[in-house]
C-alpha cells in the first residue's frame, strides 16, 4: 500500500515538472515525493549535482572526499538565502560568487552597511577540495588563521557588523524553520541529530556545503594527470610559454603555494612576502601578538587564481601582471621576510625579463577550472 502511494505521488510530481524519468529517480533517492513537490515549488535545485562527494585523480590525492548530500544541499539553500544577514539584502554568494571561485572583483567587500570588509574576500574555489586542504589537517582559515572551521568563521561572518550585521543565529535558525522547504531540508538533513540545536544544524549545513567545493580539472590538472603526475614534464599540450612559465613557477613559486600535488598536503601555510616594510594590517601578528607574525598572511592556493582579482590580503594589486612585478622587483626586506624570498639578508627579486613574466602569467592561466566552480555551486 504505502509503495503503490508512493509511486502514485512520484507521477503525480512527474506530470507537473519537465524533465521526467531522471527526476523522479532524484525524488525516490532523496526526497518524500509530497516534500519534493514542495521543494521544486521553491527553489531549483538541479538533480544532478545532488552528489557532492569528490573522487580525486591519484595527482590531487587519490581518495574519495565524502560529503553528506542532504546536509550539503541545506548548506547550498542557505549559501545563496538572503535571510542569513541582518537586512536580507546581503548573502554568502554576495562576496563569495561561484563563476569568480567564490570571490566577488572588489578589493573590499560591501556588506550591510556602507563600510566595506578590512580585507580582500578570500575564495573558496581554489582548492582541489576544500574539505581534504582544511578538513584532515586542522589548518587555520581567513587571512591570518584565526578560524579554525567553516562553522566558526561563519558564525563570525554572520555576526560582523559590516559583514552580515550581528544576527542573532538561534532566532535566525528557527524563523527559516517556519519555512515549510526549510523544514523539509533540516528534516532530511539532519534526521536523528537531536541533540544539535538549530543553530548548530545551520552551521554544520553551511559547513557540509562549503566543504564540497572542488576544483581539479583545469588544464594543468589534465596534463599532470597525463604526465602521472611529473610537473617538471615537458606538457604536450602547453604551449612553449606555458611550459615556460611552469619552469619557472616550479623554481620560484611551488615551495610556498603548492598546487595540493596531494589534497591535504600544506606545506608553508602562513607567511610574509614583502609586500611592505611597515604593513598597516600585521595579520598573524595582530591574533598572536608576536613580533615574528607581524605581516604573515596565508599562502593563498594558486587554482583559479585568473579568476579572483583583486590580489593579496588588502586586493592592492589588479592585475596578475602586478603580482609578477612583485616577486620580480618589487619584494621589501620585511624583518619577517620568509627565507624562501631571500638571498643571504636581502630579498630574492627575481629579475624577471619581459618574456619570462608573460610566460609565468600564462601558465598562471593554465590553472583555472570554471565548470566544476559552476558544477558544484549554482542554485
Ligand atoms: C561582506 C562580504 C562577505 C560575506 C557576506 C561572507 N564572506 Fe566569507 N569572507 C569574506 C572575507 C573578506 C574573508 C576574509 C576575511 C579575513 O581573512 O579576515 C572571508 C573568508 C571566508 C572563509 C575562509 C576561507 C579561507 O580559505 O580561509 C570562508 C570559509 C568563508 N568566508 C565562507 C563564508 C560563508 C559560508 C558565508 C555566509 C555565511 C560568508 N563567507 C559570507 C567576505 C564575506
Ligand atoms: C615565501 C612564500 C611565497 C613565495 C615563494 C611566493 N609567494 Fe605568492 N604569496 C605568498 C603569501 C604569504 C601571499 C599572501 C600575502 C598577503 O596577502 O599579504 C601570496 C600571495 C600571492 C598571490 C595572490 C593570491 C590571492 O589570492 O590574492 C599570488 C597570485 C601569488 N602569491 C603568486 C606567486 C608567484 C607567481 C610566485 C612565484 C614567482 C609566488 N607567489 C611566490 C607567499 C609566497
Amino acid at each position: 500500500m504505502k509503495t503503490k502511494l508512493f509511486l502514485l505521488a512520484a507521477v503525480m510530481v512527474a506530470s507537473f515538472t519537465s524533465c521526467l524519468k531522471d527526476e523522479i529517480d532524484t525524488i525516490t533517492h532523496n526526497y518524500d515525493p509530497e516534500d519534493y513537490k514542495v521543494i521544486a515549488a521553491n527553489l531549483n535545485l538541479p538533480d544532478e549535482v545532488d552528489n557532492y562527494t569528490l573522487n580525486l585523480p591519484q595527482t590531487v590525492g587519490g581518495f574519495e572526499v565524502f560529503a553528506d548530500n542532504k546536509q550539503a544541499t541545506l548548506g547550498r539553500v542557505l549559501f545563496y538565502d538572503k535571510r542569513l544577514s541582518v537586512n536580507n539584502e546581503v548573502n554568502c554568494a554576495s562576496c563569495h560568487k561561484p563563476e569568480l571561485a567564490f570571490t566577488d572583483g572588489e578589493q573590499f567587500s560591501p556588506g550591510v552597511t556602507t563600510e566595506r570588509t578590512s580585507r580582500n574576500t578570500l575564495a573558496l574555489g581554489t582548492f582541489p577540495s576544500f574539505n581534504a586542504y582544511y578538513g584532515f589537517g586542522g589548518t587555520r582559515m581567513f587571512w591570518d588563521n584565526r578560524a579554525s572551521s567553516v562553522m566558526e568563521q561563519s558564525a563570525e561572518t554572520m555576526k560582523n557588523p559590516v559583514e552580515m550585521g550581528n544576527v542573532d543565529l538561534g532566532e535566525l535558525a528557527d524563523k527559516l524553520l517556519q519555512e515549510q522547504y526549510y523544514f523539509i531540508l533540516f528534516k532530511n538533513a539532519f534526521p536523528y541529530q537531536t541533540y544539535l540545536t538549530n543553530e548548530e544544524k545551520m552551521l554544520t549545513a553551511l559547513q557540509a556545503f562549503v566543504s564540497s567545493i572542488g576544483c581539479f580539472n583545469s588544464k594543468y590538472d589534465q596534463e599532470l594527470i597525463d604526465n602521472h603526475g611529473d610537473e617538471t614534464a615537458q606538457f604536450t599540450k602547453f604551449t612553449t610559454q606555458e611550459n615556460q612559465g611552469k619552469a619557472l613557477y616550479n623554481t620560484n613559486c611551488a615551495s610556498c603555494h603548492n598546487l595540493g600535488a596531494v589534497a591535504f598536503s600544506h606545506g608553508i601555510v602562513a607567511a610574509n612576502n614583502g609586500l611592505e616594510l611597515d604593513y598597516q594590517d600585521e595579520g598573524v601578528g595582530t591574533i598572536s601578538n608576536t613580533q615574528s607574525d607581524n605581516g604573515v598572511f596565508k599562502v593563498p592556493m594558486l587554482r583559479n587564481i585568473e579568476l579572483t582579482a583583486p590580489y593579496m590580503h588588502d586586493g592592492r594589486f589588479a592585475t596578475l601582471e602586478q603580482v609578477v612585478e612583485h616577486y620580480s622587483s618589487g619584494i621589501k626586506n620585511h624583518p619577517n621576510l620568509h627565507e624562501n624570498l631571500k638571498d643571504g639578508s636581502s630579498p630574492k627579486q627575481l629579475n624577471l625579463n619581459e618574456s619570462d613574466k608573460q610566460a609565468l602569467v600564462a601558465f598562471l592561466r593554465t590553472l583555472t577550472d570554471k565548470e566544476s566552480l559552476l558544477a558544484s555551486s549554482l542554485l
